[in-house]
């Protein structure tokens, strides 16, 4: 792939990040603090995280249609996000990581990493 190919194309597509919150939402489903954060039905959550995400590695612009401006923070204003939460939330993360990037270069899979670990700190609220 040329030089101006997307993270978003090199990892294949949709599908690559739809696996990464499946295996993602595995990890919260077990987690005593945060399952009760999110709705008893996943699947809007799962729909609305892989969108986003997409989005923001160079796809296409549907979790924009679909929701507006992302305004992460405002977001996730109604939620306590102690550093146990955000810790939390990065070791499902991490480990969906692990799980769905074989396919990735290592340095895709850093640049992944990195940005998780920076936004979840900019999301941490309490
Ligand atoms: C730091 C720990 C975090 C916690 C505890 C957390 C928790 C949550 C919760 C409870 C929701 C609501 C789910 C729903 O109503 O369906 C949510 C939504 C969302 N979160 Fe997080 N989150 C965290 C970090 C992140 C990070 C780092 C990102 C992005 C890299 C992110 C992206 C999103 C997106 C895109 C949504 C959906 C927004 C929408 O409604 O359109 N979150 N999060």
């Amino acid at each position: 792939m040329g030089v101006s190919s997307t993270f978003f194309d090199r990892a294949g597509g949709q599908p690559f990040f739809d696996e990464l919150v499946e295996n993602f939402y595995v990890g919260v489903e077990s987690d005593e603090l945060l399952r009760p954060m999110y709705p008893k039905d996943l699947t809007e959550s799962k729909s609305h995280l892989a969108l986003f995400l997409a989005q923001y590695w160079g796809g296409p612009r549907t979790y924009q249609d679909l929701r507006g401006h992302p305004r992460l923070r405002m977001r996730h204003a109604p939620f306590r996000i102690t550093k146990r939460a955000r810790d939390a939330w990065l070791v499902h993360m991490n480990e969906a990581v692990a799980k769905s990037s074989s396919s990735l270069s290592p340095d895709d899979r850093a640049d992944l990493l990195a940005y998780f670990d920076l936004s979840a700190h900019q999301l941490r609220n309490v």
